[in-house]
């Protein structure tokens, strides 16, 4: 089964970025964990800190026949319009992640432009975020 697991801005400098907020792992310590326990999965790893890369990407799940997209959009989901549009458009379930409890945090993170159109919503729990979206999606496919 193939999942992509696509992060956005700045989520690259995770481990140094504001690590009360956001953890100590890296991008790649949380991508390496994902293959370790999923070792049957054929992940596709895109990180971008540009808006149409990312549309890019979600079209490229769904070209390649995707079984879903982990999506932290970063701060894209407060504004994108244009991502938003994406996750619509493609006929792959779409699982929106944030590391943070963005509700718990300032109202501009309150409101997401995603979430209208994903399959769920996970927020607030680190990295395992990702590891329960890519589990979603394993039995979502009964495997
Ligand atoms: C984030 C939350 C966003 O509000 C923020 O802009 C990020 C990270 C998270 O994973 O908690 O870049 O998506």
């Amino acid at each position: 089964m193939k999942l992509f697991v696509l992060n956005g801005p700045n989520l690259n400098l995770l481990g140094t970025r504001e690590p009360e907020t956001y953890g100590t792992a890296t991008l790649a310590d949380m991508q390496d964990a994902l293959c370790a326990l999923f070792p049957e999965v054929d992940f596709r790893f895109v990180q971008s800190n540009h808006e149409g890369r990312l549309i890019d990407a979600l079209h490229e799940a769904a070209r390649e026949g995707a079984a879903g997209v982990a999506f932290n959009p970063g701060a894209f989901t407060h504004t994108s319009v244009a991502l938003r549009d994406a996750v619509a458009a493609i006929d792959v379930p779409v699982i929106e992640v944030h590391l943070s409890n963005v509700h718990a945090r300032e109202p501009f993170r309150h409101r997401s432009m995603i979430a209208a159109v994903s399959a769920g919503q996970i927020v607030g729990l680190g990295a395992k975020g990702y590891e329960l979206a890519v589990r979603y999606f394993l039995d979502a496919a009964g495997a």
